[in-house]
Protein backbone atom coordinates (compact mmCIF):
# COMPACT_ATOMS: atom_id res chain seq x y z
CA UNK A 1 0.00 0.00 0.00
CA UNK A 2 1.84 3.47 -0.63
CA UNK A 3 1.68 6.29 1.25
CA UNK A 4 -1.27 9.02 1.25
CA UNK A 5 -0.39 12.06 0.17
CA UNK A 6 -2.17 15.20 0.63
CA UNK A 7 -2.42 18.83 -0.25
CA UNK A 8 -3.99 21.11 1.95
CA UNK A 9 -5.50 24.44 0.95
CA UNK A 10 -6.64 26.83 2.83
CA UNK A 11 -10.23 28.04 1.83
CA UNK A 12 -10.42 31.06 4.25
CA UNK A 13 -7.24 32.83 3.27
CA UNK A 14 -7.86 36.27 1.91
CA UNK A 15 -11.49 36.50 2.95
CA UNK A 16 -13.11 40.14 3.53
CA UNK A 17 -15.19 40.22 6.37
CA UNK A 18 -17.50 43.45 6.78
CA UNK A 19 -19.34 43.44 10.00
CA UNK A 20 -18.09 39.93 11.31
CA UNK A 21 -19.12 38.38 8.15
CA UNK A 22 -17.60 36.97 5.11
CA UNK A 23 -18.21 38.80 2.06
CA UNK A 24 -17.96 37.31 -1.50
CA UNK A 25 -15.67 34.70 -2.39
CA UNK A 26 -12.46 34.47 -0.94
CA UNK A 27 -8.76 34.21 -2.22
CA UNK A 28 -8.83 30.37 -0.85
CA UNK A 29 -11.84 29.43 -2.20
CA UNK A 30 -11.03 30.77 -6.33
CA UNK A 31 -7.95 28.83 -5.05
CA UNK A 32 -9.68 25.50 -4.37
CA UNK A 33 -12.18 25.75 -7.37
CA UNK A 34 -8.98 26.20 -9.55
CA UNK A 35 -7.49 23.48 -8.07
CA UNK A 36 -10.45 21.22 -8.00
CA UNK A 37 -10.60 21.33 -11.94
CA UNK A 38 -7.46 20.34 -12.44
CA UNK A 39 -6.72 17.59 -9.43
CA UNK A 40 -10.49 16.35 -11.21
CA UNK A 41 -8.50 15.19 -14.29
CA UNK A 42 -4.62 14.44 -12.81
CA UNK A 43 -2.83 12.06 -13.34
CA UNK A 44 -2.40 11.35 -9.09
CA UNK A 45 -5.93 12.35 -8.27
CA UNK A 46 -5.84 8.89 -6.46
CA UNK A 47 -2.65 9.06 -4.47
CA UNK A 48 -2.40 13.08 -3.51
CA UNK A 49 -5.48 14.01 -1.95
CA UNK A 50 -6.91 17.50 -1.97
CA UNK A 51 -8.21 18.71 0.97
CA UNK A 52 -9.81 21.97 1.78
CA UNK A 53 -9.03 23.64 5.44
CA UNK A 54 -9.43 26.70 7.65
CA UNK A 55 -6.73 28.19 8.17
CA UNK A 56 -3.14 27.02 8.67
CA UNK A 57 -1.54 30.41 10.51
CA UNK A 58 -0.67 31.92 7.31
CA UNK A 59 -3.39 34.26 6.83
CA UNK A 60 -1.08 37.26 6.72
CA UNK A 61 0.83 35.58 3.79
CA UNK A 62 -2.45 34.03 1.69
CA UNK A 63 -3.19 31.83 -0.32
CA UNK A 64 -1.38 29.14 1.42
CA UNK A 65 -1.11 25.51 0.79
CA UNK A 66 1.11 22.35 2.26
CA UNK A 67 2.11 19.54 1.55
CA UNK A 68 1.72 16.26 3.88
CA UNK A 69 3.01 12.72 3.75
CA UNK A 70 3.79 10.39 6.31
CA UNK A 71 7.59 9.62 6.60
CA UNK A 72 7.87 12.47 4.52
CA UNK A 73 8.91 16.40 5.22
CA UNK A 74 5.56 18.62 5.69
CA UNK A 75 5.96 21.75 3.19
CA UNK A 76 3.38 25.05 3.86
CA UNK A 77 3.52 27.88 1.45
CA UNK A 78 2.34 31.21 1.38
CA UNK A 79 2.29 34.37 -0.46
CA UNK A 80 0.23 32.54 -3.71
CA UNK A 81 -1.51 34.84 -6.12
CA UNK A 82 -5.49 33.09 -6.07
CA UNK A 83 -5.65 33.10 -9.72
CA UNK A 84 -2.51 32.31 -11.05
CA UNK A 85 -1.26 29.32 -9.09
CA UNK A 86 -3.38 26.23 -9.44
CA UNK A 87 -1.11 24.84 -11.77
CA UNK A 88 2.07 25.45 -10.25
CA UNK A 89 0.90 23.63 -7.07
CA UNK A 90 -0.18 20.96 -8.74
CA UNK A 91 3.15 20.40 -10.30
CA UNK A 92 4.70 21.05 -7.13
CA UNK A 93 2.60 18.19 -5.23
CA UNK A 94 3.93 16.06 -8.29
CA UNK A 95 7.50 16.64 -7.49
CA UNK A 96 6.34 16.09 -3.45
CA UNK A 97 4.59 12.37 -4.60
CA UNK A 98 7.55 11.36 -6.17
CA UNK A 99 10.80 12.84 -3.88
CA UNK A 100 10.60 9.80 -1.25
CA UNK A 101 11.71 12.04 1.19
CA UNK A 102 9.57 15.15 -0.06
CA UNK A 103 12.13 17.05 -0.54
CA UNK A 104 11.61 19.82 -2.65
CA UNK A 105 14.20 21.94 -4.53
CA UNK A 106 14.36 25.63 -4.67
CA UNK A 107 15.62 24.65 -8.65
CA UNK A 108 12.67 22.23 -9.61
CA UNK A 109 9.47 24.39 -7.82
CA UNK A 110 7.96 26.33 -10.12
CA UNK A 111 8.07 30.13 -9.95
CA UNK A 112 5.26 31.06 -7.24
CA UNK A 113 6.61 28.14 -4.87
CA UNK A 114 10.27 29.35 -5.48
CA UNK A 115 10.59 31.72 -2.89
CA UNK A 116 7.49 31.43 -0.54
CA UNK A 117 8.19 28.65 2.22
CA UNK A 118 6.85 29.75 5.38
CA UNK A 119 7.66 26.01 6.63
CA UNK A 120 9.64 22.89 5.80
CA UNK A 121 9.01 20.44 8.88
CA UNK A 122 10.88 17.11 9.36
CA UNK A 123 9.36 14.10 9.46
CA UNK A 124 9.57 12.48 12.64
CA UNK A 125 12.88 10.30 12.71
S1 LIG B 1 -6.80 32.24 6.66
FE1 LIG B 1 -5.51 31.03 5.39
S2 LIG B 1 -3.85 30.62 6.69
FE2 LIG B 1 -5.20 31.72 7.97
Amino acid sequence: MSTQHALLVCKTCGTVYAEGKPQGKSDGQELIEQLQELHSVWELRDEVKLQEVECMSACSRSCAVSFVASGKYTYLFGDLPAKESAQAVLKCAKLYFENPQGYLAWADRPKPLKNSILARIPPIA
